[in-house]
C-alpha cells in the first residue's frame, strides 16, 4: 500500500502532520506493508487533508480516517 498525504500549507494548517502520525502508527500494526510519503500541494487545498493510497485520493482526511483507510486498502499490492 503506498499512502501518500499532502503536507502543502492549506493541509498542513489542517492538521495533515497528526494524519501522517495516525499512518506512522499504522505502519507496524498493519497487515499489510505501507509505503508513506508526502506530496505538496494537490490543488485541492480546500478539501485538505488530501491523502493519496494507491492512487486513490481521499478529501477532508483525518487521523480517526486511517484505521479504516488501511483497511480499505489492505487487499492491494504491496501484501507482505
Ligand atoms: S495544500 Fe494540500 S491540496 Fe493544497
Amino acid at each position: 500500500m503506498e499512502v501518500n498525504v499532502c503536507v502543502g500549507s492549506s493541509c498542513h494548517l489542517k492538521g495533515a502532520h497528526a494524519v501522517i502520525n495516525k499512518f506512522q502508527e499504522a505502519l507496524g500494526e498493519a497487515p499489510v506493508k505501507i509505503k508513506l510519503g508526502a506530496s505538496f500541494c494537490q490543488g485541492r487545498c480546500t478539501e485538505g487533508v488530501i491523502v493519496a493510497i494507491d492512487g486513490v485520493i481521499y478529501e477532508r482526511v483525518s487521523p480517526d480516517d486511517v484505521p479504516s483507510l488501511v483497511e480499505k486498502h489492505r487487499g492491494g499490492c504491496g501484501i507482505r
